[in-house]
């Protein structure tokens, strides 16, 4: 099998699987990064929504060599900085409920911040329906990141 190396949460990660893996397989089985959810498996409910260079991501819909020498934040990368606001806002509002999709939610918001850091209501939920919560947990979604704007 091919090797490919990969940058994972700030480290070069070297993985040997079939030409064509999808991302969330090598993030899941290969490098044990389980925060990264499997929903769907067909680019639809967003649950394994990564950072590829800034932007959110299905990590079920990329391919192992289509990201090669860019740079993924999984869940776990993100929550190593214990100060992080989003996740600060995450708690102070309560927002998970099953907390199945969260991962994915946390970052979603990640991507539309660095993207647009004032969003508007709208914008926020043009963002954020890109990954489903069958919780329903959106306007709890929605005051963590507009606190987090308010916040800066
Ligand atoms: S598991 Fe990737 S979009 Fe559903
Ligand atoms: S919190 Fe349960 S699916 Fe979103």
């Amino acid at each position: 099998m091919p090797k490919y190396s990969i940058f994972v949460n700030g480290k070069t990660k070297t993985v040997e699987v079939e030409n064509g893996t999808p991302l969330l397989w090598v993030l899941r089985d290969n490098l044990n990064l389980i925060g990264t959810k499997f929903g769907c498996g067909i680019g639809i409910c967003g649950s394994c929504t990564v950072l590829i260079d800034g932007k959110a991501e299905k990590s079920c819909s990329v391919s192992i060599e289509s990201v090669e020498g860019k740079s993924i934040t999984t869940i776990e990368g993100l929550a190593e900085n214990r100060n992080n606001p989003l996740l600060k806002a995450w708690i102070e509002v309560e927002v998970s409920q099953c907390g199945y999709c969260q991962p994915g939610q946390i970052l979603a918001a990640a991507a539309l911040l660095n993207e647009n850091p004032n969003p508007s209501d709208k914008e926020i939920e043009e963002a954020m329906n890109e990954v489903l919560c069958r919780c329903g947990t959106y306007n709890r979604i929605k005051k963590a990141i507009k606190k987090v704007v308010a916040e800066k």
